[in-house]
């Protein structure tokens, strides 16, 4: 007699216990592909904006350094803009025996490669030295002396015009050295308004031999 009661009162209510079971699993079900859809938009949403380390610096080609002159220092994305043409001579930047000559324009990671310090140019040198453990490099991060592991790393370049339309970089300005994917510094073609650093685009340097620390 009481199940029958139990019977009539579920059905009094127009639901019974199997519907209302069904209900709950479909309810978890939405709120389950809601969360996995709200989980898909914030991954597809750029973590970092332009202008912020991670993401994109655009750099007005009239800041770009003279050839072969001293590097500028863009603080807030953590870079040295570096010009270069080893055909042309000079002191800051000569061409190993070892490698083709360098041209154009390339974006250096401030960050040592031994073990993080941060550092600077010395223009007294001509080159850029480590405060921590001495390591120095090149004008293009090539280095001259341990115990840097390996050159200096490099963000991915573009050039865009003034419209801020693309122009030449990316896939273009990647070479390989001793089999080690990097950036080549990018020659800028007629037009170019802008540059376009990556800093969430990195790659590191390669280990070439080091250079002969010649004193300045
Ligand atoms: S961190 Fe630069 S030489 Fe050690």
């Amino acid at each position: 007699m009481a199940n029958a009661a139990i019977s009539v009162s579920a059905g009094s209510n127009g639901m019974t216990r199997r519907e209302f079971l069904y209900y709950i699993w479909g309810a978890s079900i939405a709120l389950l592909t809601a969360q996995s859809a709200g989980l898909l938009v914030w991954f597809l949403i750029p973590k970092f904006r332009e202008g912020e380390f991670g993401g994109k610096f655009l750099v007005p080609v009239t800041s770009v350094p003279a050839v072969n002159g001293e590097p500028i220092n863009v603080p807030d994305g953590r870079f040295w803009l570096v010009n270069l043409d080893t055909d042309q001579p000079s002191p800051l930047v000569e061409k190993a025996s070892d490698e083709q000559p360098l041209k154009g324009v390339a974006a250096i990671y401030k960050v040592c490669t031994h073990l993080g310090c941060i550092y600077s140019w010395t223009p007294a040198n001509n080159r850029f030295e480590c405060p921590c453990h001495g390591s120095k490099y090149r004008l293009d991060g090539r280095r001259i002396e341990d115990p840097a592991p390996r050159d200096l790393d490099r963000f991915q370049v573009e050039a865009l015009d003034a419209n801020r339309n693309f122009i030449a970089g990316a896939i273009s300005a990647e070479i390989e050295i001793g089999g080690t994917p990097f950036f080549a510094p990018l020659v800028l073609p007629e037009g170019t308004a802008f540059l376009s650093v990556n800093t969430g685009s990195r790659k590191q340097g390669p280990k070439q031999t080091l250079l002969p620390n010649v004193p300045k």
